[in-house]
């Protein structure tokens, strides 16, 4: 099996070229990346030590690229990570966001359908969904819940959810997309909630919650999604879009205090900034269809993955330095300089 990983040098695509070196050692992974301020190219360095993995530095928005790739490698799967991820920075500037994560998904298909491929997979989000009230917990996302966007990054990934559809029906490309809830877990670029807070707190600065930090984020730990998406690969029907998420609900303030709480810092440093505009109030997924078709099942409860988490970023200090240096003190300066 020869599989295409797009995204492959970020938080998620990292974590499955792991779990694919694990799980399926045998398959030959081909990992493209245009690393972006979001990659770390030292995240693969144990992924450069197999004979089975390639890396190539490509945008997915350059036809002319991805074609290259696709004819020398003759990949049987593709799987596409690779996207403009954060939602503050889609309030800020859209325009990347539509040319990667829609430009680009409909560039990667046109290659998969000139080459031919066994599946094309879209590795999608419940922002899709838009949000659910805080006062209806009964409520969650169905894989037939209407598309309903709030931010350019989840109107850009509805899109590109779309088009993937389209390529579905109209020119039967074997697709699947998954649609997951927040992940977290080691190699997350640190402008996301989880890493941000335990970046500052490790340095005593102060913990910029939005709002009354009352949004609900349905958390996963990302191996699971990982698996999830390795169990769509291998049982998920063309066609179809699975949503994956393991109940586990947690409002934004509830996430801040466990983590100063395992580093053992004060709850001072907490400091209330103005809300995201748009900010959606509360995201849940119903799992019921991977479960039921897929035997998928996350595995990590979140009290022992945050700790594994918090463990993991105290231990990799070096990488997240990494993370922080170039752009990353101007990005956060605007960001929350005048919050
Ligand atoms: P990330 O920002 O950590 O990584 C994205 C990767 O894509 C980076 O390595 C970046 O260099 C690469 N990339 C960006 N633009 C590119 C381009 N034009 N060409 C090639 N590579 C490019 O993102 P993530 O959190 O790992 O998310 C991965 C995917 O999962 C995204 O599609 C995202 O929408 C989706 N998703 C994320 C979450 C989450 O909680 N993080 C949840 C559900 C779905
Ligand atoms: O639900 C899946 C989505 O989860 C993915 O599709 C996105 O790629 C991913 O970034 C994530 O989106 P969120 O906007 O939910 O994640 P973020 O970590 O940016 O924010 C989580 C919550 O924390 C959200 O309610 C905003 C809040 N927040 C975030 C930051 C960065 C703060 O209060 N303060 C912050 O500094």
């Amino acid at each position: 099996m020869k599989i295409l990983v797009t995204g492959g040098a970020g938080f998620i695509g990292s974590n499955f070229v792991y779990l694919l070196l694990e799980e399926r050692p045998e398959w030959k992974i081909i990992c493209v990346d245009a690393l972006t301020y979001a990659a770390n190219i030292h995240t693969l360095n144990d992924a450069f030590k197999s004979p089975n993995f390639v890396f190539y530095k490509e945008d997915i928005r350059n036809r002319e690229g991805i074609s290259a790739i696709f004819e020398k490698e003759r990949p049987d799967v593709v799987v596409n990570f690779a996207a403009e991820s954060h939602v503050d920075r889609s309030i800020e500037n859209p325009a990347i966001f539509l040319e990667t994560n829609i430009i680009g998904t409909a560039v990667l298909m046109d290659a998969c359908r000139k080459y031919g491929i066994q599946r094309f997979h879209q590795v999608g989000t419940d922002e899709v969904y838009g949000d659910l009230p805080l006062d209806r917990p009964d409520l969650f996302f169905h894989e037939d819940t209407p598309i309903h966007t709030s931010s350019p990054y989840s109107t850009s990934k509805a899109s590109a959810d779309l088009l993937v559809q389209a390529y579905h029906r109209t020119y039967g490309l074997p697709v699947t997309i998954s649609r997951c809830s927040n992940n977290y877990g080691p190699y997350q670029f640190p402008e996301k909630l989880i890493p941000l807070m335990i970046n500052n707190a490790s340095q005593n600065k102060p913990l910029p919650v939005y709002g009354e930090g009352l949004n609900v984020r349905d958390w996963l730990y990302v191996k699971d999604h990982c698996y999830g998406i390795l169990a769509v690969l291998e049982k998920g029907r063309v066609g179809e879009v699975y949503n994956l998420g393991g109940h586990n609900e947690k409002a934004n303030i509830e996430i801040v205090k466990i983590i100063l709480s395992e580093l053992g810092k004060p709850e001072s440093l907490i400091t209330f900034v103005t809300d995201r505009k748009g900010h959606d109030q509360r995201y849940a997924i119903d799992p019921g269809k991977a479960m039921a078709e897929l035997g998928w099942a996350p595995t990590t409860m979140f009290k022992d993955g945050i700790k594994l988490t918090i463990q993991w970023y105290r231990e990799h200090m070096d990488w997240m330095a990494e993370c922080t240096s170039g752009g990353y003190m101007k990005y956060y300066e605007e960001m929350y300089g005048n919050r």
